[in-house]
């Protein structure tokens, strides 16, 4: 059998970036926990597409696009328009695809955690899975840095739990079928470059690829969840899982709803 190991997955595609940035252990740490080279500063020699780097009390992925500007963290803070009270109402097309009487729920699909947060800040019980490694120091870094908020301290809340690794194997440890399994995979693009793509998402599909195992997570997803899953996916796109039982709308997106018999 052979197995693809961190290092021959990112060769020549990701190292981490120390430019003076702290205690330079985290960074050795984080390079060989991912099997990348650690360059000290960025040089002629670095060739690679991508970086990670602490910047600004974050962890940062960067592309050679974002090594000046900045650089993508995972963001803590509350969306647009998001009551920030916790735990948030249960309005909007997502918590209608989740349901009223959902109570856990396992986002299969973490990436960003952008939809994550969004669920933990309405107060369901979450359980986080992201396969890629990279993501998973990224998300690391940022529910560690959500565990810090005055307002989680306040209420006495620990960030959700994070299981690194692929979903569809995952499932089968799950002790007690959470009610509802949320799958979000990556689509192809309906043009080559879109103009809406968020950054974050661009670069993500650049590093990442799309998810070609994304009917066989369904299905794992669906004999796994106790009462629903839920499947985000772009409005152009057809349904992951044939017709789903209900659909819910948002902004160029579709939530659709499997319920289980
Ligand atoms: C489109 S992104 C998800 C974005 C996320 N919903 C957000 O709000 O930021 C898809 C993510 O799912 C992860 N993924 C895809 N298939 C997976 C699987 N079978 N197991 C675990 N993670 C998976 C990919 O690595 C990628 O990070």
């Amino acid at each position: 059998m052979t197995t693809t190991t961190h290092s021959q997955k990112y060769a020549g595609k990701l190292a981490v970036l120390y430019q003076d940035q702290g205690d330079v252990q985290l960074f050795q740490l984080l390079a060989e926990r991912l099997g990348v080279p650690l360059h000290q500063a960025l040089n002629s020699d670095s060739l690679e597409d991508f970086f990670l780097t602490w910047r600004d009390g974050c962890l940062k992925l960067l592309d050679k696009e974002l090594l000046k500007k900045g650089g993508l963290a995972v963001d803590i803070e509350p969306r647009n328009g998001e009551q920030r009270s916790w735990p948030a109402p249960k309005d909007g097309a997502l918590a209608q695809a989740l349901g009223r009487k959902t109570r856990t729920v396992v986002d299969a699909t973490t990436g960003w955690g952008q939809d994550s947060l969004h669920i933990f800040r309405m107060g369901y019980e979450l359980l986080c899975i992201e396969r890629s490694p990279v993501m998973a120091e990224l998300l690391t870094d940022g529910f560690n840095r959500l565990a810090q908020q005055d307002w989680m301290l306040r209420l006495n809340l620990e960030s959700p739990r994070l299981l690194q690794g692929n979903a569809i194997d995952l499932f089968a440890n799950l002790e007690i079928p959470p009610d509802c399994i949320y799958i979000d995979p990556m689509f192809p693009p309906k043009r080559k470059k879109s103009a809406l793509a968020k950054k974050s998402m661009m670069v993500l599909r650049d590093l990442l690829g799309d998810d070609q195992d994304k009917e066989q997570l369904f299905e794992a997803a669906l004999n796994t969840a106790g009462k629903r899953v839920v499947v985000k996916s772009p409005d152009y796109a057809d349904p992951l899982g044939g017709k789903p039982s209900q659909s819910f709308q948002g902004k160029l997106l579709r939530y659709d709803v499997y319920l289980k018999g």
